[in-house]
């Protein structure tokens, strides 16, 4: 089975074999059958965050469930649950739709609703633990359902512990959220802010916030439709005060932003982009034209082409920085 329309960097991967998955009961059968359990599995949701780098000689589990309810409500929230197959836009633009607001800054960010919690997307001064109320999940160990919390998943930057103790193992099966009755706008970043204030928009809705977004990730970022990716390929490195400072004196000009702790973080598309690899190829794969932080498939690249193209840019950014960059994606 061709998993090249399943994952958005286009790599023709094969896998052993491939069942979409819409129910609970599919998942216990996988877990009953002898044959089938002894196959390694693979959980797929839109296949935006991973870089598959050979053939998987097991199965592959692609959550297809649909399916989108306001459950309830609090005095300061209203508890809107989606089901992990959803696709993330799509939600996030019928929670608009349906007057909930806090989602708009995660506009347009590829991939499904069940992924979603995983890597804790954020863009834009938002991450998803910030609206994230639970998650119902299904242990492909123990063969339960149990849900969990927001503390529960120990969420951080691009991370959960979905990455970590639970990897390989809780199947997300849907998602609740927590939008705020009472809303206000997050401008903390300032190309959201030079955007508004380019459409002349005084007052923004979270509406104005969504087209906003949908507009600068539409020039910044490809769509993987069209030239296959993986969104920002490292996360920003984390640094300490006194590194980036030491940095600072030999390049007054780098990104850097501070964070709550005395910790700051650097932005890796400028240490990429002051390596000089904006734009450049290394076989097939190549590092995007607008936004270095991208990697991208230039027509049939394999994930062992992205792989060495990754490496050759962490060890000149470590060699001109001293600061080795952490890949964001999967790689399977
Ligand atoms: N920069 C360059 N050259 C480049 C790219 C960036 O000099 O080629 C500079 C920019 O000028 C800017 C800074 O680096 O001053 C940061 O760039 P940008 O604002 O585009 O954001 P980013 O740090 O590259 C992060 C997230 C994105 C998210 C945006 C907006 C990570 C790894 N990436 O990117 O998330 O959309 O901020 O919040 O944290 C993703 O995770 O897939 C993703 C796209």
């Amino acid at each position: 089975y061709s998993l090249r329309a399943n994952n958005t960097f286009g790599i023709d991967a094969k896998a052993h074999a491939y069942l979409p998955v819409d129910s609970v009961e599919m998942l216990e059968s996988v877990r009953r059958d002898a044959s089938l359990r002894a196959l390694p599995r693979m959980v797929l949701g839109g296949g935006s965050n991973i870089v598959l780098t050979r053939d998987f000689p097991g199965i592959v589990l692609h959550m297809c469930g649909k399916g989108i309810e306001v459950v309830g409500h609090d005095m300061n929230a209203t508890h809107v649950r989606a089901a992990a197959g959803e696709n993330w836009h799509g939600f996030v633009q019928w929670t608009l739709q349906n007057g909930l607001n806090g989602l708009e800054n995660l506009s347009l960010i590829p991939g499904s609703v069940g992924a979603a919690p995983i890597q804790n997307i954020g863009a834009y001064g938002v991450e998803i633990k910030d609206c994230f109320h639970e998650l119902t999940a299904f242990d492909l160990e123990s063969g339960r359902t149990f849900t969990i919390d927001k503390a529960g998943c120990a969420f951080g930057y691009r991370d959960s512990i979905f990455k970590r103790q639970l990897h390989d193992r809780a199947v997300i099966l849907d998602v609740t959220f927590a939008l705020p009755k009472q809303w206000r706008p997050n401008l903390q970043y300032a190309d959201v802010v030079q955007e508004i204030d380019a459409r002349k928009i005084a007052t923004p809705t979270a509406r104005d916030i969504s087209d906003a977004v949908i507009a600068i990730r539409t020039r910044k970022l490809p769509d993987p439709a069209v030239i296959g990716n993986a969104g920002s390929f490292f996360k920003n490195p984390i640094v300490s005060a006194a590194q980036r400072d030491a940095l600072l004196e030999r390049y007054p000009r780098m990104v850097s932003y501070a964070q709550s702790d005395e910790s700051c973080k650097l932005a890796a598309g400028w240490l990429i982009d002051q390596c000089g690899w904006k734009g450049r190829s290394l076989g097939r794969a190549g590092v995007y034209e607008k936004q270095a932080l991208v990697l991208v498939n230039r027509g049939g690249a394999s994930g062992r082409e992205v792989e060495r193209l990754a490496s050759a840019i962490q060890a000149d950014v470590k060699a001109k920085f001293g600061v080795m960059l952490e890949p964001e994606p999967v790689f399977v």
